[in-house]
């Protein structure tokens, strides 16, 4: 449990960080210092390109909103590679460029993207069990372990056995000072809206995809950080969400 007094923290940060008329702040950006907009995890790591995301076919945006619910029950099969692609693009890919700007396909405070994805795949037809990193300029997903993660990572999350039976978990962090570098204390604020923008696009693709999905705000925040090697301040982990095939 954290040591800071949490009496009232949520109701006196959010007082603290609202905008108002008389005392807009204006920070001047430090361009200099302007923060990464991606992780990349070089090295030697093995590196799997996902196939290019299929922009036709799938359920109608109506019937997937109409019929999206939150699935907890997953079938035993494998995704294919090509539904691992068009999730990942649906929920984090770069749909368009500008200069050196890579916009997305999820909407983001600023444009900065704060979000990085990490995937646990358990059962990918093509991809070896284990933690993936999800390039994003590149659209691959980088192995960074090996090995069945399931077990260890569904006790992290409140020991939801879906995260453990379902074909893959999405694991969002966020990259604090790519968007406190603007935004100040505010950030916080845009980084679960953005997180919210990107499970949602991330639950839509999985119905037109035929797919169940259930997103997952309840975990042990740093037994997760751990899981995904990350400091829990600079990074850390916002949101998950488990997807997996239906139940027939
Ligand atoms: C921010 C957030 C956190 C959630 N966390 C969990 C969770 O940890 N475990 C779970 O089983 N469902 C979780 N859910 C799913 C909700 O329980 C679900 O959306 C809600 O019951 C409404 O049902 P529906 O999604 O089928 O419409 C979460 C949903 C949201 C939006």
């Amino acid at each position: 449990m954290s040591e800071v007094d949490d009496t009232n923290i949520g109701e006196e940060y959010h007082q603290a960080t609202k905008y108002a008329r008389e005392s807009l702040p204006c920070n001047q950006l430090d361009w200099e210092h302007r923060p990464e907009a991606y992780k990349s995890y070089g090295g030697e790591r093995p590196e799997t390109r996902l196939p290019k995301p299929d922009l036709h076919g799938g359920w109608p945006l109506w019937d997937a909103i109409h019929f999206r619910r939150s699935v907890r029950k997953y079938s035993s099969e494998a995704l294919s590679l090509a539904d691992v692609s068009q999730l990942l693009w649906a929920s984090q890919g770069v749909t368009t460029t500008f200069g050196p700007y890579l916009f997305r396909a999820a909407p983001s405070a600023g444009a900065l993207y704060p979000i990085e994805t990490y995937l646990l795949v358990n059962r990918v037809d093509g991809l070896a069990a284990g933690l993936y990193h999800y390039n994003i300029p590149q659209h691959s997903l980088v192995l960074l372990s090996s090995g069945e993660l399931g077990g260890e990572m569904s006790s992290a999350a409140l020991e939801q056995k879906m995260v453990e039976r379902s074909a893959v978990t999405f694991i969002w962090t966020a990259m604090v000072e790519r968007c406190t570098w603007k935004y100040g204390e505010r950030a916080f604020r845009y980084i679960y809206m953005d997180a919210g923008h990107i499970a949602e696009n991330l639950n839509l693709a999985a119905v037109s995809l035929d797919l169940g999905s259930c997103t997952i705000g309840a975990f042990f925040d740093d037994e997760v950080n751990r899981i995904l090697g990350i400091d829990g301040v600079e990074e850390t982990v916002v949101y998950m969400a488990t997807v997996g095939k239906l139940v027939e």
